[in-house]
């Protein structure tokens, strides 16, 4: 790679959601960024990067449009291209890239290839059976018992999984899958812990918990993430370090053991179980919405460690700081999701939220129309809240929450509640 660390960098960030938003802003405020463009992008992102069309499926298109841009750094935020090989097209041009090869996002991309490597490096996770026929289905969810975990097998952003107590429903979601993964159900609290990494130095973040149930109470079908905090003040003291020694590093010498090494982001999703600390999935990317309430407590420069990462360079950069405090991340959804998603509503309030002390809002389903705002997807927006404590961000949080409207808003009263 050619590009000079010390020189401010040109940084291109591909996607369109709450994740690429918050990244973007990240970028937008750090030093060593002389300049952020995105693409596609989103409303919210205009006012930090410059946007760009793009087919972000398309590797060719995405690498023409960063030789364009002259970038530095390339930032693919969404599964979906990574998987598709957008981060081989780009690092083929010459151009540093963060995110994995196809190859390596297969992490992701596959459920029964994550449950392969986790065997292989000795990672714990729940026991499964990768099934393609209603007979082998039948063997597994017996064998298992209640509550019963069905996964389909390929991407399907976060809400291709069941998780039920009706054996029918079980079998249904099931017959609607090419390929699925059944498994033993995890009990005990969620923890989403990412990491940065050049395939070789992994470096975690601070865990932080997604909601990913539509209703109150952890009700109602599974959604991308209703909302995220960090850090967790209840987390046992000791588990970013024993998830390093236990998770990440031992699937990352087996990425690079294969020939397949994984750079870029790692998203350990772990069940805290009541016999130890589980891997529930990985993610091959920064999850969404976790990554907001992240990016607002990181301290250091955001593009080092991201360029250091793609350019197996991340041992010469200092790991990452974290400023004080918490951050919550609620999010509003538009009427229907995650089932379906509404659109053309207008959205008024978003500058109110953000008078507000510690407050502001990242994009993600909104477009322009006309001089309005409006929502274009399941997840329009999340409301972010700093403070001192949980409990303070949370306050901010939804004090933001209260200001912001549109036809039909959904969203979550219990995100960080009790913390
Ligand atoms: P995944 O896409 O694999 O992360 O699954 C989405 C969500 O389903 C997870 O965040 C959990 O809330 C739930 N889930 C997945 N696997 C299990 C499991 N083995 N036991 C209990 N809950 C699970
Ligand atoms: N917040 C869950 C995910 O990004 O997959």
């Amino acid at each position: 790679m050619t590009t000079s660390p010390q020189s401010p960098l040109t940084v291109l960030v591909i996607g369109t959601g709450g994740r690429e938003h918050a990244l973007a802003r990240a970028l937008a405020h750090d030093p060593t960024v002389a300049a952020v463009h995105a693409a596609p992008g989103n409303p919210g992102m205009a006012e930090v990067a410059e946007l760009h069309d793009v087919d972000a499926l398309s590797g060719e298109a995405v690498a023409d449009l960063a030789v364009e841009l002259g970038a530095d750094l390339v930032v693919v935020g969404p599964e979906g291209p990574l998987v598709a090989g957008v981060a081989d097209a780009v690092t083929a041009r010459g151009i540093a890239c963060f995110g994995p090869s196809g190859a390596a996002a297969r992490l992701e991309g596959s459920k029964a290839f994550a449950k392969e490597v986790m065997e292989a490096a000795g990672v714990p996770t729940a026991t499964a059976y990768a099934c393609t026929t209603p007979e082998q289905v039948a063997a597994a969810l017996d064998e298992f018992g209640p509550p019963y975990v069905v996964k389909d097998d390929g991407l399907a952003a976060g809400k291709g999984v069941v998780v039920t107590e009706d054996r029918q429903e079980a079998v249904d979601h099931a017959a609607g899958c090419e390929r699925v993964v059944i498994e033993e159900y995890l009990d005990g609290p969620e923890v989403s812990l990412f990491a940065i990494t050049d395939g070789r130095t992994v470096y975690p973040l601070q865990p932080a918990q997604d909601f990913k149930r539509i209703s109150d109470g952890d009700q109602g079908p599974n959604t991308g993430g209703m909302g995220a905090y960090t850090p967790l003040p209840w987390a046992p003291e000791g588990l970013v370090q024993e998830v390093l020694d236990t998770v990440l590093q031992p699937t990352v010498d087996e990425m690079a053991a294969r020939g397949t090494p994984f750079a870029g982001l790692l998203y350990a999703g772990l069940a805290l179980t009541s016999r130890g600390t589980r891997v529930v999935e990985f993610n091959a990317r920064f999850g969404d919405p976790e990554t907001q309430p992240l990016m607002a407590l990181l301290d250091s420069p955001l593009a080092p460690l991201l360029l250091g990462a793609a350019t197996g360079t991340l041992a010469d950069v200092p790991p990452p700081s974290w400023k004080p405090g918490a951050a919550v991340a609620v999010v509003l959804a538009s009427k229907g999701y995650p089932a379906s998603a509404t659109s053309g509503a207008v959205i008024d309030g978003i500058d109110r939220a953000e008078q507000l002390d510690g407050v502001h809002v990242i994009q993600a389903g909104t477009a322009r129309s006309g001089d309005d705002l409006v929502t274009a997807g399941g997840r329009v927006l999340a409301v972010i809240g700093t403070g001192p404590d949980v409990a303070a961000a949370r306050e901010a949080a939804y004090a933001g929450v209260g200001t912001v409207e549109f036809e039909g808003v959904q969203h979550r009263t219990d995100i960080a509640a009790g913390i």
